[in-house]
């Protein structure tokens, strides 16, 4: 197989995304592989990358005989390297797939071993409900790389690159009826070509907590959560985590998260909305049920202030 990608990358160069690990630069590796491997023995096991970009991730676990890696990729451009890449090797273990990743659980992949979902969630306007439709195709771990919002007392911390992007303050928002902690990011320049989010020009990035609580809630119990490298972060994590941009300073955390089939939430459509006000409030629907409950809290609220006169 060696001798085979050494001829695929002589003849077709530029295909494949290199990386430099330890001075060398690969095409088989990335910065996340040996992180994956640390966690999870890959040989003989199912993998499932979502929001792949040009399949660089499953490429190497299929390369490590992955029993199945599988990369899901909802823009053209980025799915036609990866499926160019992916025919070029001719693995029988690694596929590509254009989708959108907001409906996972639609698409009939049935389940995975292992859930990779780097550097997409935080893409996501309504994070929650991918993750609760993560957790249905997940039948073991969740491997988790994203951003968190930022702290107010952080923001100075910052590095450069992260103060130039367009964070409004934390805000609540209710994200399927739940309510999350976030601030919302709103994107420019052209969606199609950018590696953001699909077709939604804002998106929510979650607090620690709220990231905490939306994976608890989608049917997760987290197993590892790194954030500053300390003295018990596993050293292959301490290596490449500045590389891979963990910290602070950085606003990622990396998250190994298990699937508990007992807590699985179902599944209602995802509630989205064009402006994130709209999801600043509760909606109540509007069942006798409802209306009860919310005339009982205007009248306790209205007591309130009787009493407080
Ligand atoms: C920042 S890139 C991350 C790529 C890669 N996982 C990594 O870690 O570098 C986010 C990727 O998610 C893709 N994406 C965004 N929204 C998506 C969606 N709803 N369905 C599928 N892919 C999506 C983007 O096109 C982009 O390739």
């Amino acid at each position: 197989m060696a001798e085979h990608m050494a001829e695929v990358l002589k003849a077709h160069p530029g295909v494949f995304r290199t990386f430099e690990i330890d001075g060398a630069l690969k095409t088989d590796t990335t910065y996340r592989t040996g992180i994956i491997e640390s966690i999870v023995p890959v040989a003989g096991k199912t993998f499932l990358d979502v929001g792949a970009a040009d399949g660089f991730e499953s490429r190497a676990l299929a390369l490590r005989g992955a029993a199945r890696a599988l990369a899901v990729e909802g823009k053209e451009s980025l799915y036609v390297q990866a499926r160019k890449a992916a025919d070029l090797l001719g693995l029988d273990n690694h596929d590509v797939l254009k989708a959108d990743v907001r409906v996972i659980d639609e698409l009939g992949l049935g389940t995975f071993d292992c859930v990779l979902c780097f550097g997409f969630l935080y893409h996501m306007s309504n994070s929650f409900n991918v993750l609760k439709r993560l957790a249905h195709v997940t039948n073991g771990l969740l491997l988790l790389e994203t951003h968190i919002a930022p702290e107010p007392w952080a923001k100075r911390l910052l590095k450069d690159k992260l103060r130039g992007v367009h964070l409004a303050g934390v805000k609540t928002l209710y994200l399927d009826n739940e309510r999350f902690e976030g601030r919302v990011c709103m994107h420019r320049g052209d969606q199609a070509h950018s590696k953001g989010s699909l077709d939604e020009n804002w998106t929510f990035w979650l607090t620690a907590a709220s990231l905490v609580k939306a994976l608890t809630r989608a049917g997760f119990c987290i197993e590892a959560w790194h954030h500053e490298p300390d003295p018990h972060t596993p050293p292959i994590i301490a290596r490449y985590g500045g590389m891979l941009g963990f910290g602070h300073a950085n606003t990622k955390v990396f998250v190994v998260a298990r699937v508990d089939p007992a807590r699985l939430p179902s599944i209602s459509p995802a509630e989205i909305s064009s402006e994130p006000h709209a999801l600043v409030r509760p909606r109540f629907a509007k069942t006798p049920a409802d209306l009860l409950n919310r005339m009982a809290l205007s009248a306790r609220s209205r007591l309130k202030g009787l009493l407080r006169r």
